[in-house]
């Protein structure tokens, strides 16, 4: 859940800066910054994100509309880092946990990377440095974080002007990290170079982890961008002392990347702000989904439930759940390698198992039952009713992706 702390931050310097008395009268000049900026986003690949950052009316918009959206994203992957692949802080899980945010802007993965981890282990003291080469965009993020009100957790923010491409050659100083994020950043840092210009970069990250730290690079769901990640990595598949911890669940290489057809990209649903659905109700973006790229890497192994059981029984799922024709199905990315539909008629399946799958949702690493491949193209078919587990939420818990987003806007949220 977006805390309400920053929502009406970001509120309270809109109506501040734009001497308004609510978010009724300040929505058309706020619309139209957000239509600007998205402009800008489509036409320069939100390159010079950091120039855009001196501009109020542009801060504004990014504050409210894509700045809680980029601290969502960043919430998926460190929640499946710590389920289903057990990631844990080291000595004895009060921390501190140090993280390292490279090209932060204003620091939505930073705080929903710190959010997340705070909100699965409560009490844990968080270190983050922040690094952007705008000053502006860092002035910002310094004046947020020290509003965060009392109780809401333990976390220090520190902000370090930097060029993210020669971090851990000039500036790092042999520091080790507990979490290194890199969202929507390491794509425009390396913009023009081919993909293989990233991999000293990720190398010298990795050696910067701590011993059971984690590398969490976020790029858009572009299949460009995408497709970069996927190469990024094939490349450390192939090495013995680095491991994919996410998206994939397994350490061969990536079937859609050799298929070339579909690419590795999240679709996520959330539930976003009251003031962010208020100010989309004129602009109709797809705000309920958040859409992003990732990988996640360590040095150490993640932790898989599953192995020891036919790996063709556990993928994790890259479409939607669909529910029609008198059956379940969904595409997965398995356990061997394989990318797969699988199908699950209704009749077969139990009170227990319906229970699990109306839990689940893309993104979600799901085992099921014995089945066997039918058809051409083959489909997985499941037999009997042995019912699915969702690793992802071990516990059946339901609410990572919020099934049921759809909101009316209010007519003017109060935020008084
Ligand atoms: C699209 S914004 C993303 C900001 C933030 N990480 C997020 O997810 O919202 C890209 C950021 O990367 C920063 N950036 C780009 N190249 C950089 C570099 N070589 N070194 C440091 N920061 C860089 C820009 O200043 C900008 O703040």
């Amino acid at each position: 859940m977006y805390p309400h702390w920053l929502e009406t931050w970001w509120v309270e310097r809109a109506l501040r800066n734009l001497g308004a008395p609510d978010l009724s009268a300040a929505s058309a000049r706020l619309e139209s910054e957000i239509q600007r900026l998205s402009d800008l986003f489509t036409t320069e690949r939100e390159t010079r994100f950091g120039e855009y950052g001196r501009d109020e009316g542009l801060l504004l918009a990014y504050g409210l509309f894509f700045f809680p959206q980029t601290f969502a994203r960043s919430g998926f992957p460190v929640r499946e880092a710590i389920h289903p692949h057990g990631w844990r802080p080291s000595g004895g899980g009060g921390g501190p946990v140090r993280l390292l945010d490279l090209g932060c802007g204003l620091g939505g993965a930073t705080l929903g990377t710190a959010h997340a981890l705070a909100e699965a282990f409560p009490g844990l003291s968080i270190e983050a440095l922040a690094v952007d080469q705008s000053t502006a965009s860092l002035d910002t993020l310094r004046e947020l974080a020290a509003a965060r009100p009392d109780g809401t957790g333990r976390l220090a923010v520190e902000t370090a002007r930097g060029d993210l491409r020669t971090w851990f050659a000039k500036e790092n100083g042999g520091r080790r990290w507990d979490w290194i994020v890199a969202s929507f950043t390491v794509g425009e840092a390396f913009y023009g170079q081919p993909a293989a210009a990233m991999a000293p970069w990720i190398d010298a990250a990795m050696e910067s982890l701590a011993d059971n730290g984690l590398l969490l690079i976020l790029e858009p769901a572009l299949r460009e961008t995408a497709e970069r990640l996927e190469a990024a990595r094939d490349r450390l598949a192939g090495q013995t002392d680095r491991f994919i911890w996410a998206p994939c669940p397994h350490s061969g290489p990536c079937p859609l990347l050799a298929e070339g057809s579909h690419w590795c990209h999240e679709v996520r649903r959330w539930a976003p702000p009251e003031s962010l659905v208020f100010l989309n109700r004129h602009l109709h973006r797809s705000i309920h989904d958040v859409k992003f790229s990732f990988l996640l890497t360590g040095n150490r192994a993640p932790r898989r439930p599953w192995e020891g059981s036919d790996p063709a029984r556990t993928a994790r799922l890259v479409t939607p759940l669909r529910i029609r024709k008198g059956r379940y199905s969904w595409g997965g990315c398995a356990a061997d390698g394989k990318r797969r539909d699988y199908e699950l008629q209704k009749r077969d399946t139990g009170e227990a198992a319906a229970g699990v799958l109306a839990a689940t949702a893309r993104g979600d690493i799901v085992e099921t039952g014995p089945g066997r491949e039918i058809g051409r193209p083959p489909v997985f078919r499941l037999e009997g009713a042995e019912p699915p587990r969702n690793h992802s939420r071990p516990n059946g818990e339901g609410k990572i992706n919020f099934p049921h987003p759809e909101r009316v806007p209010p007519e003017s949220p109060d935020f008084s």
